[in-house]
């Protein structure tokens, strides 16, 4: 490395005002040719530290720390010499060129620090009286001691100063704790621990430098102190850049080709304990783009195991997208009844926690389908309509083994008919060919496809029109006799019912086919035959019924909803008006009359 002339150094030190410097770090006040303050290089109630500006020289009476310009900013700024010198150059308007020098990594002496501060909280854990307590704290949580001494947890004592006190004795400096977040400085300026009887736990990056730490409470009487308490972002710890775990797990990432993603630190220790070595957590906070990338490094395949309740799902559906950005293969793992893996652990034991996350990872789209299951309500027809639709979209694009597969597993789980589910999903691909040559105004996207489902539905009522009067009974008293959506069904309607009435047995009668063909055109039996009539054989179920029922009901609800609009319509002042009413009517959900009944 070239040397920067004794010559230049003393040029640049000349032109530096040392109290200026010094004075953006530390409160100085004039004292005769001197200024005095608290020193920055340890920890102190009383001012000791002087700065002489004639000498250019800084001096503390109490630690003994003395240096110039250079000195003081490596030491507080955590610069290399070379660094140092280009700085203050640059303050003083000194010509200098640098660009020679091999710059060391001036990261290292802050992870030094780091690693002395974690061997301080270690022993502490180890060694002491209250570390028996935070030890019986983990045990209870079936942390082993095999797993304290791998996951390297430690404690912060009580006392307000005793990490601060012991480090800076051996001669790191206040300045440098305080740049890690170790140590905070206290109105009178004096410093003190930041972890606090908490245990530690060390937060690595991916190349196993302890970059910052977290502590956990573990005492009753901290019950309602934040459970977390984490170090700021610091030079060397950019939260979002870092994975908890994730340089342990580097090895089995790479056996495994797969990384399994958890929401906290305890979530990671309990797949660790499961066997599970490939884990690394987010610490809860969302995913970041930059910790994907992260992952993506060592492998393509991840496994998101974030708690089963509301903001794990939610997370989840983030944390998807960040991953399909990546182009990464994603799994998911949902762990039931809300709970974390740790809970898990807890309640059903290791083996069983493994075997979930290896058995019972599920795909997307397959997560994507219980979302929309499980935020559909079941008793509300709309609703129903709305996760049939979600579904569709989901699964348009997939092969037709999948296909099948969810739609029986929908009419299973929405408590319809297979061939309903089924008819409705030829209807759904049908339209969204159709739409896609074809332009239509004033329409919102789903209004066809939801409005078919009136017509299906009155279409369906039919079947059960034919096995019993009971069934006509009833809609005849839900509905008026007449109002039908399409003529052709209210048609066939009609005929049935004048075959039960005519009939002296009506209440046990069922209808067959030769019967409703004797008292149907050709075109309304066709009609009938092609259009209404469940080509399978199939149980007819009365909640199926009512369910047909009920989206009958909201339709008729529109039907007069819209008649009044249309009366409005006719009755409106100006084009203007009458084009907002149009649309106001056509976001009124309603069916396409004498469509498709032919085809
Ligand atoms: P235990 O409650 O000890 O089982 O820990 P956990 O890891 O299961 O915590 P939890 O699932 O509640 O939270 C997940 C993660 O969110 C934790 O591991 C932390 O990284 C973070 N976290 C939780 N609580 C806090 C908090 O109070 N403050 C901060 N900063 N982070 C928290
Ligand atoms: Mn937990």
């Amino acid at each position: 490395m070239a040397k920067i002339s004794e010559q230049k150094i003393n040029e640049i030190l000349s032109k530096t005002d040392i109290v200026d410097l010094i004075g953006e770090k530390v409160t100085l006040q004039k004292k005769g040719k001197g200024y005095f303050g608290l020193c920055p290089f340890h920890n102190e109630k009383t001012p000791s530290f002087s700065v002489e500006p004639e000498r250019k020289i800084y001096n503390c009476f109490s630690c003994g720390e003395k240096g110039n310009a250079i000195t003081f900013l490596q030491k507080t700024s955590n610069l290399s010499f070379v660094e140092a010198i280009e700085d203050l150059a640059d303050r003083a308007n000194v010509e200098i060129d640098l660009s020679n020098m091999k710059k060391v990594n001036p990261l290292s002496r802050l992870y030094n620090i780091n690693e002395e501060a974690l061997n301080f909280y270690k022993l502490y854990l180890s060694n002491t009286k209250p570390g028996t307590v935070a030890k019986k704290y983990l045990e209870d949580r079936g942390i082993s001691n095999e797993i304290i001494q791998s996951f390297e947890f430690g404690l912060a004592p009580a006392e307000f100063e005793l990490l601060t006190k012991t480090l800076t004795s051996h001669g790191i400096l206040v300045s440098d704790l305080y740049d890690l977040g170790l140590s905070k400085q206290s109105k009178k300026e004096t410093f003190y621990d930041l972890f606090r009887e908490r245990i530690i736990i060390p937060i690595k990056d991916e190349k196993g430098n302890t970059v910052a730490f977290s502590g956990r409470t573990y005492l009753d009487k901290d019950k309602d102190s934040p459970k977390y308490i984490n170090s700021p972002q610091t030079k060397v710890f950019t939260k979002s850049n870092i994975l908890y775990n994730l340089h342990n797990a580097l090895n089995a990432i790479r056996m495994n080709n797969r990384v399994v993603l958890f929401e906290g630190y305890m979530d990671v220790i309990a797949a660790h304990r499961a066997g599970i070595k490939e884990s690394v957590a987010s610490m809860g906070t969302s995913l970041t783009k930059e910790q994907v990338k992260l992952m993506k490094k060592y492998t393509n395949n991840v496994v998101i195991c974030y708690d089963g309740d509301k903001p794990g799902i939610e997370a989840t559906e983030r944390a998807i997208t960040l991953f399909a950005n990546e182009n990464m293969q994603v799994l998911i793992v949902n762990l039931e009844d809300g709970l974390d893996p740790d809970d898990y652990i807890t309640k059903y034991g290791v083996e069983k926690l493994a075997n979930f996350i290896n058995d019972k990872s599920i795909d997307i789209v397959k997560f994507k389908y219980n979302m929309q299951l499980k935020s559909t309500d079941l008793k509300q027809m709309l609703d129903i309509e709305r996760l049939k639709k979600n579904v569709f979209d989901l699964i348009k694009n997939t092969s037709h083994t999948n296909v099948d597969i969810y739609l029986q597993l929908l009419a299973q789980d929405a408590h319809l008919s297979d061939v309903s589910v089924r008819q409705d999903y030829e209807q759904y691909t049908r339209r969204s060919q159709n739409q896609t040559g074809r332009k239509r105004i004033y329409q919102p996207m789903n209004r066809l496809h939801i409005t078919d489902k009136f017509i299906n539905a009155e279409r369906c009522i039919l079947n059960y029109f034919m096995e019993g009067y009971r069934y006509v009974e009833d809609f005849n008293a839900n509905f008026d006799v007449l109002f039908f959506i399409s003529e052709e069904v209210r048609d066939i309607k009609i005929a049935v019912e004048d075959l039960y009435i005519y009939d002296e047995e009506k209440e046990s009668k069922v209808i067959t086919l030769e019967e409703l063909q004797s008292v149907l055109s050709d075109d309304e039996y066709r009609y009938y035959l092609n259009e209404v009539k469940y080509t399978k054989n199939i149980d007819l179920r009365d909640d199926e019924y009512m369910d047909f029922k009920e989206v009958l009901h909201y339709y008729f609800d529109n039907e007069i909803q819209i008649r009044q609009i249309e009366k409005e319509i006719a009755l409106a002042s100006s084009s203007d008006v009458k084009i907002a009413l149009a649309i106001k009517r056509d976001s009124v959900l309603r069916p396409q009359k004498g469509g498709k009944h032919n085809g």
